[in-house]
């Protein structure tokens, strides 16, 4: 599986900064609607997006500020657009409780508080956030902050500082989406083809030395684990969250659907190499391995370095604090098993709370996978601490800020958490699988944050 030639420049998403008014008010504009996109040879493909046909434009903004975004939906569906990886209120979240009615308009604001990372956006409506997503809704949400500036990284948007959205699609034989493929496999559709930014068999014109790459697994089921054609080493400095606390060189990284990393890749002058996906290891046996992708290798993206490369600085030994959550104060211990498509034996009702956690409070949380095939498990408002997989710390590029994490049978992950700042009794987050098919199905379950005594 999974060769292909290069021809299409890659696309990068449009930066959007959006408008401040007089007040200091980050405003952006977000309109999901049908569209139409030349993706492969032959017809067109009916795909959806934000101010555009396909994906959406990348939205940027910086710690302390007041960001507005109003949401107008043109789709011919009810929809939502949840910010992944952002610390805000849940009336905010834009989870299944906050959706969006054709031609409605939804304006949620907030203060932008949490280190400079990462995130994305993409539509969260009960039931349907798989085809929403698969049909192109999908974004990237870049925060910035002083303390990332001051490390002189690469960060010339498009030219050195590359974000890449990697979405494994299947076309049917008039170039269509076709979200039944593999649905026997249980886990939802694995494409067999890939798109970068949207862009199928994509080249990247590399000009500088070393390159930031911003990866975001985008995908509703398929865990990719990234390496160079070469296997020459990066350097991941960045997980869900934020930056590490140090540079940590790797040869393969593996990120399961949510999960986004930052990287950085060094070139030579007039050199081209690909980055694929190998094999992921899915810590599952054979049979399951092989239906959910196991096998699999992909052509994701070709580099071609100029026979001139402007030069760089060298890698800070040190990137940004990670303050350990401290778990000598935990107050409370939760578990959550992930079976079939359910959580905690209950699948997910929007009309129950199923916990409480109290604003503040320390907790721990351990997540087990029972069943031979892959979840994953994401939770909404915070950025966790993985504490431990199995028996093991966590590998040093999970050690920092993490929204979603890969659960595999028998290595049970715990993680820290601690919900601050928000807490309403009425409006509920969302902890979940991020295989969209198993979200959907209903491995989720919603928890409020109170005040304490509430
Ligand atoms: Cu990216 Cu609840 O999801
Ligand atoms: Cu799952």
């Amino acid at each position: 599986v999974g060769s292909v030639d290069f021809t299409n420049p890659l696309r990068i998403p449009d930066l959007e900064p959006g408008q401040v008014d007089d007040s200091g008010t980050r405003i952006f504009d977000l309109h999901m609607a049908p569209g139409e996109s030349r993706i492969k040879p032959g017809s067109p493909t009916r795909t959806w997006g934000f101010n555009g046909d396909h994906l959406g434009p990348t939205l940027r903004a910086r710690r302390g500020e007041v960001v507005r975004v109003n949401v107008r939906n043109s789709l011919p569906e009810t929809s939502s657009v949840h910010w992944h990886g952002m610390h805000l209120p849940a009336i905010m979240d834009g989870g299944p409780h906050q959706s969006v009615e054709p031609l409605d308009t939804w304006t949620p604001e907030w203060t932008i508080d949490q280190p400079a990372a990462t995130l994305w956006y993409h539509p969260h409506p009960h039931g349907s956030t798989a085809k929403h997503v698969y049909q192109g809704l999908a974004g990237l949400f870049i925060l910035d902050d002083d303390e990332v500036d001051n490390l002189d990284l690469p960060d010339e948007y498009g030219v050195d500082d590359i974000p890449l959205i990697i979405q494994d699609r299947a076309f049917d034989g008039d170039n269509q989406l076709d979200d039944a493929a593999n649905l026997f496999s249980g886990i939802g559709v694995l494409g067999d083809e890939i798109l970068v930014n949207g862009t199928h068999s994509p080249y990247l014109d590399v000009t500088t030395r070393r390159v930031r790459l911003r990866l975001l697994n985008g995908s509703n089921a398929r865990v990719f684990n990234f390496g160079f054609a070469d296997d020459r080493p990066f350097v991941v400095i960045g997980s869900d969250g934020g930056l590490l606390p140090a540079p940590h060189s790797l040869r393969r990284l593996q990120l399961s659907p949510g999960e986004r990393a930052e990287l950085l890749v060094d070139f030579t002058p007039g050199e081209t190499v690909v980055l694929r996906s190998y094999s992921p290891d899915l810590r599952t046996d054979f049979f399951e391995s092989r239906s959910h992708g196991g096998d699999d290798t992909f052509d994701i993206l070709q580099f071609r370095a100029a026979d001139t490369l402007t030069d760089v600085e060298s890698i800070p030994d040190e990137l940004v604090p990670v303050p350990a959550i401290d778990i000598e104060q935990a107050v409370t211990t939760r578990t959550f098993e992930m079976a079939g498509y359910s959580l905690n034996r209950e699948t997910m009702d929007m009309n129950r709370i199923d916990f409480a956690v109290n604003k503040d409070d320390i907790e721990i949380w351990e997540i087990e996978n029972q069943d031979a095939s892959v979840h994953n498990f994401h939770v909404h408002d915070v950025q966790f601490q993985v504490l431990s997989i199995g028996d093991q710390p966590p590998p040093p590029h999970e050690a920092g800020w993490k929204d979603t994490v890969q659960v595999y049978h028998g290595s049970p992950v715990r993680i820290a958490l601690q919900f601050k700042d928000f807490s309403d009794p009425n409006m509920p987050y969302m902890c979940h699988c991020h295989i969209l098919y198993h979200e959907d199905q209903g491995l989720m379950a919603q928890f409020v944050v109170l005040d304490e005594g509430e």
